[in-house]
């Protein structure tokens, strides 16, 4: 489908009885018809099948940035809980009463977790009782009838057994909402676990976890946990409430480990798979190349548990032996270990127990193999100034292919000497941007082999969150998916989550190192951003055929490119240019017969389009519209205002093979028209 271009519609000189059509809620009104040299017309032809929707085309993308686990989806809530995120203080803790504490690398509880947490309580005493706190991530979140469950290891000397008082308390020390008592402490590392209930108590973040006593003696400490109940039920589990916003978009896969959290700044800070599985007090953690220290608590099998929770399956990314500050590996001997490395994780995936890896991930909890199609080799790999990839790329692909000839291998840069069987492009624009390249597919060769996956793709308008013009851009880009999904067979928005709590919120040492998240949250509640919803709309409303369109009367606006840099040198200003601001595809699924038509209309105007639909005998007069829209680009949702904007579904009346249907201004529309 190609859009006709035509002067913009002189159709909205009548803006006032579709503001009144408006006002009255959504209806396809035919009385609304404009003169046809200027309403816009979108044609759906119901015989021609243009190819099926690919199934996996909407998933989601992850990784460790924004503190989307740590702080985030994870559910652990204790900051800092084995003391490794700085290698001298034991920051996010500290003191109560007379207590002094140290990092004690001398007294490791293993070679992992290699370091602990000494606690001098000396000065502890009934009146006075000393300890440690930690406020969390931007607090400790409370809620009332909850079991949270407390656990930590613990040693001591000299005959000091305890007790020691765990409680989460409000941050002024004043309120204790749910607190028990551990003893038994002794010399040797032993691991504590204690449920903490709190009783009808208001709803609160700004609270702290405290471990105390009141009996004088030294406690060394490592891997002091709290956990909320999780998604699932799930022990070492994910966080309810953004499990159920992601499961709401009824994901096909899960990207992961990410984008340069895969990397890592270095090679020896990249997400090595094998120390994230088994017993969490064995991950030794890592630095994260977004600035702060993971845990690893969210390691691979807590990735493909949070992949079989929302029936999604994993597209999984190999390191390839290129890490973000250039580090590199050249193809040969030295890169083996690395393609071995990958072998293994893939058979920790999908091999049987009677394998090594298949065993292991039997030994980790889970027998059965999990779902697999895709793995992806690298990320971003076009950033590599040694242009080893193509070496590197042949390599990866040569070693899987052999073993695994089933599974789809996804290349990040174009290569010569293999055919991928995917392409992973990125694309990360403003709104108009995403408007001037929504048909870009249209004109991909359909000889080509090599398919799509649009790995990262956003439109970065609205901080922390996009905001309306965000859902606009990522809706005229989507339709353009959706119709070419015979070469876009997967996509995935990035990045998916932000934790917005650090009022510095733009300092990349703050909660966010990335402006424009899918969705928001603090240490207690959560939002979905108009982008959240414009694409919960497009992944949950859409058929499995591809209807051919056409369209006359398309309005455009005139777009200022901005002027580029390249190396430092700034670039002249590219030519203006005029750019759609109406979009639309059509899907059908050959069940039902429901059409679904979705439509964009990214102008702060009502927009009357005719739509005719050839092909068919007769369409019910009866349908739904859901609409997401907004009075401005710039209004959002947002913690304070989470369902500012969020679809609204209606039924409409007045459709059939031909009909006007009037689209508020800066709105995006999905009409479900039945064939009789
Ligand atoms: O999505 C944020 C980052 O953008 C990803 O980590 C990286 O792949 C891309 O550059």
């Amino acid at each position: 489908m190609k859009a006709i271009k035509s002067p913009r519609a002189g159709a909205l000189s009548s803006a006032l009885p579709a503001l009144l059509v408006l006002l009255a809620g959504i209806t396809a009104d035919p009385l609304l018809a404009q003169t046809p040299e200027t309403v816009p017309t979108l044609q759906i032809k119901a015989d021609q099948i243009s190819a099926q929707v690919s199934p996996m085309l909407y998933g989601l993308m992850t990784e460790e940035i924004n503190f989307s686990y740590e702080g985030g989806l994870y559910g652990e809530l204790i900051r800092n809980r084995s003391f490794k995120a700085n290698p001298t203080n034991a920051v996010f803790w500290s003191t109560i009463g007379g207590a002094a504490i140290s990092l004690d690398p001398a007294t490791p509880l293993n070679d992992a977790l290699n370091t602990s947490l000494k606690l001098d309580a000396s000065a502890a005493s009934k009146s006075a009782p000393a300890g440690i706190a930690n406020g969390g991530y931007w607090g400790i979140p409370v809620r009332p009838k909850t079991v949270y469950h407390a656990s930590f290891y613990a040693k001591t000397v000299n005959g000091f057994a305890g007790p020691l008082t765990v409680a989460i308390i409000s941050a002024d020390g004043k309120t204790a909402f749910a607190q028990a008592e551990v003893s038994g402490l002794t010399g040797e590392w032993t691991k504590f676990d204690v449920k903490l209930k709190t009783k009808r108590v208001p709803v609160s973040k700004d609270n702290q976890f405290t471990i105390t006593t009141t009996s004088p003696g030294t406690v060394w400490l490592q891997q002091v946990s709290l956990f909320p109940p999780t998604y699932n039920h799930r022990p070492n589990g994910n966080r309810p409430d953004l499990m159920q916003l992601q499961a709401d978009m009824n994901p096909k896969f899960l990207r992961l480990p990410g984008g340069n959290y895969l990397e890592g700044d270095y090679l020896n800070t990249r997400f090595d798979w094998k120390k994230t599985i088994g017993d969490i007090s064995q991950r030794p953690g890592h630095e994260s190349p977004w600035g702060y220290w993971s845990t690893d608590g969210l390691g691979l099998m807590e990735y493909m548990n949070w992949c079989e929770d929302l029936h999604m399956e994993p597209l999984l990314a190999v390191f390839a032996g290129y890490a973000l500050r250039h580090d590199h590996v050249e193809a040969g001997p030295e890169l083996q270990p690395f393609v071995q490395d990958a072998l293994d994780e893939i058979e920790y995936v999908i091999g049987d127990t009677g394998t090594t890896w298949g065993a292991q991930r039997a030994k980790d909890g889970h027998p059965a193999p999990f779902p697999l199609h895709y793995i992806e080799v690298g990320n971003e790999d076009w950033f590599d100034p040694s242009h080893s990839y193509e070496g590197r790329f042949a390599q990866f692909y040569d070693a899987i292919k052999a073993k695994y000839p089933q599974l789809q291998i996804i290349a990040t840069t174009p290569v010569k000497t293999r055919m991928p069987d995917l392409i992973d492009e990125h694309y990360y624009r403003s709104e108009e941007e995403m408007e001037a390249h929504a048909h870009d597919y249209d004109q991909y060769s359909r000889t080509n082999q090599t398919k799509v996956f649009v790995g990262e793709w956003a439109t970065r308008v609205g901080s922390p969150t996009p905001n309306m013009a965000g859902a606009l851009g990522d809706a005229a880009w989507m339709t353009g998916m959706e119709r070419n999904s015979d070469i876009v067979l997967i996509s995935s928005y990035a990045p998916m989550l932000v934790n917005v709590s650090d009022p510095r919120l733009h300092d990349p040492k703050s909660s966010m190192q990335w402006a424009s998240d899918l969705i928001g949250y603090d240490a207690l509640t959560s939002y979905g951003s108009p982008s959240y919803y414009a694409q919960k709309m497009f992944s949950t409303l859409h058929g499995n055929e591809i209807l051919a369109t056409s369209a006359q009367n398309i309005p455009e606006q005139t777009w200022q490119p901005r002027a580029r840099s390249r190396n430092g040198v700034k670039q002249p200003r590219p030519p203006a240019q005029q750019i759609p601001k109406l979009f639309f595809d059509a899907t059908r699924d050959s069940r039902s017969g429901v059409i679904y038509l979705k439509i964009v209309n990214s102008l702060g105007t009502p927009q009357p389009v005719n739509v005719e639909i050839s092909g068919t005998a007769s369409i019910n007069g009866k349908g739904t519209a859901t609409v997401l829209q907004a009075g401005q680009l710039d209004d959002t949702n947002s913690i304070q205002e989470p369902e500012k904007i969020v679809p609204v579904t209606e039924k409409v009346a007045g459709l059939g093979t031909s009909f006007t249907h009037t689209l508020p201004p800066y709105s995006i529309t999905i009409l479900e028209i039945k064939a009789k």
